[in-house]
């Protein structure tokens, strides 16, 4: 059995391309759910998380999750930027529909670096980084609910984690038929199976570069959770070791795995940007 796929982002279209996103989020795009099937997150809990608006040249938006690497970068999905103009990323927020982000950086294009070799017809190596050098972040001020999420190391194979708890938050939409992303950050803690069991599935679209996640009681990723890490604990400390990509095109309720990009094979390429001035 081969099944269609569905990558997670959600697209909007906004019907102003004047609007400022600010104005998008309040106005134009309707914020109600959640990640399905997903647990409330603590206001404390995932101060990694970036909320991501990008838009296209076709003028529609797309909302994405990002994790902050360090101060001056943040990593993210290569499918969410196709075709992309301008985004904005919001720092330090849970709420997208309350609460002022404490940090916002409206980016260019030019700032977004997808890996040389995606291939967006396979999603094959689906990751890239922004570059916030503009406007780094400030770890400091522990009231701006701002940190920074290391990155599991380059030894960490695909088969360690088998078995391991990963938890993934999201704004993306909680249900297969509310086009909405959610308000508040929410998360599930999901099984990380096999590659063979995720190939079963999606067929020659799994390598060793992705991650499965089990999905199970309809709790899944969903559109507007792309891009998002999924954390792990190894040894008391928590690491991000994957990148939502993509999904089951039938549905984010029907217990379909989620494919991630596996972050170990892509270490040295993340490092010779990050580090490189
Ligand atoms: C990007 O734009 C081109 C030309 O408008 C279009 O053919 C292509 O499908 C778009 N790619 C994606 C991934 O949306
Ligand atoms: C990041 O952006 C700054 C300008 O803000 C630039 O000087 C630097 O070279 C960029 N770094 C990378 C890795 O693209």
């Amino acid at each position: 059995m081969s099944l269609k796929f569905l990558l997670f982002f959600l697209t909007f279209s906004i019907c102003s391309y004047a609007l400022k996103f600010d104005t998008i989020s309040q106005s134009s795009l309707k914020f109600n759910r959640k990640i399905a099937g997903g647990t409330k997150a603590e206001r404390n809990e995932f101060l990694y998380k970036c909320a991501l608006y990008i838009t296209k040249i076709t003028e529609e938006l797309n909302f994405c999750s990002g994790s902050i690497i360090s101060d001056r970068f943040v990593i993210s999905a290569a499918h969410c930027f196709s075709n992309i103009t301008t985004g904005v990323i919001f720092a330090g927020v849970h709420n997208l529909k309350e609460e002022e982000a404490p940090y916002d950086y409206d980016f260019e294009v030019t700032d977004v670096i997808l890996h040389e070799e995606y291939d967006a017809s396979t999603y094959l190596n689906d990751i890239a980084l922004i570059n916030v050098t503009a406007y780094p972040f400030d770890f400091t001020n522990s009231k701006n609910f701002i940190q920074k999420i290391q990155i599991v190391t380059e030894l960490i194979s695909n088969d360690n984690l088998v078995g391991m708890i990963g938890r993934i938050a999201g704004w993306g939409q909680t249900t297969d038929e509310n086009r909405e992303i959610s308000n508040e950050l929410l998360y599930i803690d999901a099984e990380i199976i096999d590659l063979y069991n995720c190939k079963v599935i999606f067929g020659n679209k799994i390598r060793s570069t992705n991650l499965c996640l089990k999905s199970d009681d309809s709790r899944s990723t969903c559109q507007g959770d792309s891009g998002g890490g999924l954390q792990v604990t190894i040894n008391g400390e928590n690491f991000i070791v994957a990148l939502v990509s993509f999904g089951a095109e039938d549905g984010c309720e029907k217990n379909y795995p989620v494919v991630f990009t596996f972050l170990p094979p892509y270490f040295k390429w993340i490092n010779s940007i990050v580090n490189r001035d």
